[in-house]
């Protein structure tokens, strides 16, 4: 147990300060952060969190401490080329100098709102965020976290159509809040906290016929859906794409039973498969979408939701017709730190260097090139890399089981390549890098992959 002792916290408070703050560590300085991250997180943070990471790195004594372009680095300066881009947050790559500068200007200016005053990047904000979504999207409310957006668009669906239930798919990851997780499609993540929103039917991911049923047997027995809820793509579930007209038999069918059709692109959304929304993919519009990770530009968190305006008008959550005007713009939420300017220019200079290097255009030509390497290696090695998938620059790999996974994953990491599994399996593993990556860093990382995969092989008998 740590020792409350308010002294002692001000002399550490003012050692780690001058440790953020210093230009260059000494030796000492370096050995002592190793030495504290390892003792912090067993005593502090979590010691199954450390375990986790030592099973991939063999050694959980790197500090990530400074990152730029497609890498991380460690303290001593060691480079790690990330294939992970934290699930999708680097598309625009690691500390972007150009929206860090935007970052810096209204860090210097003012970082947090006021809560009463009319904050100006937030209506810059949004307004960019209808010009840069399909059909008529038009009303965003921002927030912090993905699972947190995730929430305003299940509230909202049911403000909006009166329905009670939800449908989901099985696989599926929304986050891990009650509401959110609710509607998460695995056991693993959901069995320790039920009972949670009852009212959520998990159908097959991919299957929309499973939906029309779903929400027509409801329906026979008197129940109302507000939402139906989706992955363009299912990334947590392992890059799982469903076949072409899916999206949009959901929209007929959401429209037939008026539920409100919620598409979560949290994770795929700006960019990362290639369309700057995997939904353009289809041409089809959804009544909220959500976003997340890679608005932050990799550098201020930002999420949230966009909705058409019908939701908001049938809702009163602010433009009410009916009556309803202006009954309660706070109804949805009213989380503190969501929508503040420091995170709005993040994301409003995200936005003007995606569109002004066709970051979406750049995101299908890097990963037809991973998708063409990726193709030679399974034909070199098809029972270690059993299959491969992925859409622009959201790929994945396969294993025969969770184990070669993790061989895999480890043998890319000693090579200084950072990938991962799933957060509870390493049969399929993840390749999410920024979508800026250098070509000569995709070469790298093939051959790093070949020598990996001859490594594994080798060892389980799988040549
Ligand atoms: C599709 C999707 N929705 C929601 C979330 C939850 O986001 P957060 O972890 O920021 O709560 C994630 C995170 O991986 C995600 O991929």
């Amino acid at each position: 147990m740590t020792e409350r002792n308010m002294q002692k916290a001000l002399e550490e408070a003012k050692r780690v300060v001058s440790l953020i703050e210093s230009d260059a560590l000494t030796e000492d300085q370096k050995k002592a952060i190793q030495t504290d991250s390892i003792a912090n997180f067993n005593e502090n943070v979590n010691p199954g969190w450390l375990e986790y990471r030592k099973s991939v790195s063999t050694d959980a004594a790197f500090v990530e401490w400074e990152d730029e372009g497609d890498v991380f680095r460690d303290l001593n300066g060691v480079e790690f080329i990330d294939c992970l881009g934290g699930f999708g947050i680097f598309a625009c790559g690691h500390g972007n100098p150009e929206i860090k500068k935007t970052v810096m200007a209204q860090l210097n200016r003012y970082s947090l709102h006021s809560q009463e005053l009319v904050d100006p990047l937030r209506g810059y904000l949004a307004n960019l965020l209808g010009m840069i979504t399909p059909g008529d999207l038009q009303y965003c409310f921002f927030t912090n976290g993905g699972a947190e957006a995730v929430e305003m668009a299940l509230k909202l669906a049911r403000l909006a159509t009166g329905g009670r239930w939800y449908i989901s798919t099985v696989g599926a990851f929304h986050g891990k809040s009650m509401g959110a997780i609710s509607m998460g499609g695995k056991g693993a993540y959901r069995e320790d906290y039920i009972p949670m929103i009852q009212q959520v039917q998990h159908v097959k991911f991919g299957d929309a016929e499973a939906a029309r049923v779903a929400i027509e047997n409801l329906e026979a027995v008197g129940e109302k859906v507000a939402g139906l809820i989706v992955e363009p793509i299912q990334g947590e579930a392992g890059v799982q794409i469903p076949p072409d007209g899916y999206l949009k038999a959901l929209r007929e069918i959401c429209d037939e039973h008026g539920v409100a059709l919620i598409f979560d692109e949290i994770q795929t959304g700006l960019g990362r498969t290639g369309t700057m929304w995997r939904c353009d993919h289809e041409g089809v519009c959804p009544d909220i979408m959500t976003y997340g990770k890679a608005s932050s530009g990799g550098l201020v968190p930002i999420t949230g939701i966009i909705a058409r305006p019908w939701t908001y008008e049938k809702s009163g959550v602010g433009t009410g017709v009916e009556g309803k005007m202006f009954d309660n713009p706070w109804i949805l939420g009213s989380p503190t730190f969501g929508g503040n300017p420091l995170a709005c220019a993040a994301f409003i200079s995200t936005i003007r260097y995606m569109l002004e290097n066709d970051l979406p255009g750049l995101s299908k030509q890097k990963g037809e090139r991973y998708m063409a390497g990726l193709a030679k290696l399974h034909e070199k090695y098809p029972k270690v890399l059993t299959t491969y998938r992925g859409a622009g620059m959201l790929m994945c790999m396969e294993f025969p089981t969770d184990e070669v996974g993790h061989e895999v994953t480890k043998a890319l990491f000693a090579r200084n390549v950072m990938t991962a599994g799933t957060l509870v399996n390493a049969q399929t593993v993840r390749i999410e890098p920024p979508l800026v990556q250098a070509d000569e860093t995709i070469d790298k990382v093939l051959v790093a992959l070949d020598e990996a995969l001859a490594e594994v092989g080798e060892k389980y008998g799988l040549l």
